[in-house]
């Protein structure tokens, strides 16, 4: 399975290499077939905090107000040893190691798309970590939703966002992290609003409660937690993420992490639930998740993987010397993973397909 997953996340990445190349194959109804994770919810909820703290490193841009303008399209590659890195698809060939880095490549490139001030882009950024520490994970954070728009905004900022927030979460292979701070009435969450809308029922949606240490004294959340009052298909899964003064003071994940398990074990209103609440926890059930939507999408994915294979043949024979040698060798390699992606199929999977009938 972890090849399975391994798979997936490199032939996103081709297809995110190739671009608008491709676009007469089956190459774009494949790249939406590929089950991602997405963060929803609105204006400092906590989605990057979250994000953060599922990859389990320091690397976004947070803060009050609108930080995050672009999508971000985060995938996580496990390997097996060595140094981690991150790449960007905008600088292919500059490895980064150092992750404070990263976080300022990310509002440079904000900046250069999308203007200094609060305007927003729906042009996405791509960006690859390689970790010993992480699962195979496709991620995407998401400019927050908002009401009304800021000064340095145009009017039509708030429908731009929801309709960008909407062109990933509609798609039905997308799961969705809704976030909402525990210290806000719930019933106006902009996060519960959207995703009902675009999975009525909450098969893919996984609900996620932030700033749980800054409720009011005397309130908690345990009905929302244990899922009696906003009823989701999927647990509730509450956190307690980096406060804007632990972001001033520099507090490190690790330490982050360690205070959070805390919080929850020594909590009197959320002890008893502490096993499934957390960071890690989700980090956890989210990867779980994946798997299995990976696995129902089997069926699907080979047939198009398939059809993409002819196409990509016919493609690469009908072009002529004119098409630069680098669209040859995407597309190759494009070829190359859907090939590695039949073989995968044809020698662990057999079985596992949904009513079992052999490859
Ligand atoms: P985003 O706009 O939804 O991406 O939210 P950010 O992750 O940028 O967080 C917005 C602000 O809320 C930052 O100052 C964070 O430190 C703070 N914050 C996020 N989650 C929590 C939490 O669980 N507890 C506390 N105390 N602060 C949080
Ligand atoms: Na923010
Ligand atoms: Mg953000």
């Amino acid at each position: 399975m972890e090849a399975l997953i391994d798979l997936v996340n490199k032939l996103q990445r081709a297809c995110t290499a190739l671009g608008d190349f491709g676009e007469q194959t089956s190459l774009p109804t494949l790249w939406d077939s590929l089950p991602t994770i997405a963060v929803v919810g609105g204006q400092s909820s906590g989605k990057s905090s979250v994000l953060e703290n599922v990859v389990g490193k320091d690397f976004l841009p947070r803060g009050s107000g609108i930080v995050t303008r672009r999508p971000l399209v985060l995938q996580l590659h496990r390997i097996d040893e060595g140094a981690e890195y991150a790449e960007f698809a905008h600088q292919p060939r500059k490895r980064f190691t150092d992750f404070t880095a990263v976080r300022k490549e990310i509002a440079n490139e904000t900046d250069r798309e999308a203007g200094r001030t609060k305007q927003i882009s729906s042009v996405p950024i791509y960006l690859s970590i390689y970790s010993p520490h992480v699962v195979n994970l496709t991620l995407v954070d998401l400019p927050g939703l908002t009401k009304v728009a800021v000064d340095g905004q145009s009017e039509n900022t708030v429908q731009e966002i929801e309709t960008i927030v909407r062109s990933y979460i509609e798609k039905p292979n997308c799961i969705i992290l809704a976030v909402s701070p525990a210290n806000q009435d719930l019933a106006t969450s902009d996060a519960i609003r959207i995703s009902r809308e675009v999975d009525p029922r909450g098969e893919r949606t996984f609900g996620v409660l932030t700033k749980l240490d800054l409720m009011d004294q005397g309130t908690d959340a345990v009905d929302v937690l244990e899922g009696r009052s906003h009823k989701l298909k999927h647990p509730w899964i509450g956190v307690v993420n980096r406060s804007q003064a632990d972001i001033n003071k520099s507090v490190v994940m690790i330490a982050a992490r360690i205070k959070e398990q805390e919080y929850f074990a020594n909590s009197p209103h959320y002890w008893h639930l502490a096993t499934r609440m957390g960071s890690q926890h989700l980090g956890k059930l989210l990867s779980k998740h994946l798997e299995s939507a990976i696995k129902s999408q089997i069926p699907n994915l080979q047939s198009l993987i398939s059809k993409t294979i002819v196409e990509l043949e016919t493609e690469m024979s009908r072009l002529g010397k004119p098409i630069a040698i680098d669209a040859r060798g995407k597309l190759f390699m494009i070829m190359e993973l859907c090939r590695a992606f039949d073989q995968i199929f044809k020698e662990h999977l057999d079985g596992i397909r949904p009513g079992g009938d052999r490859v």
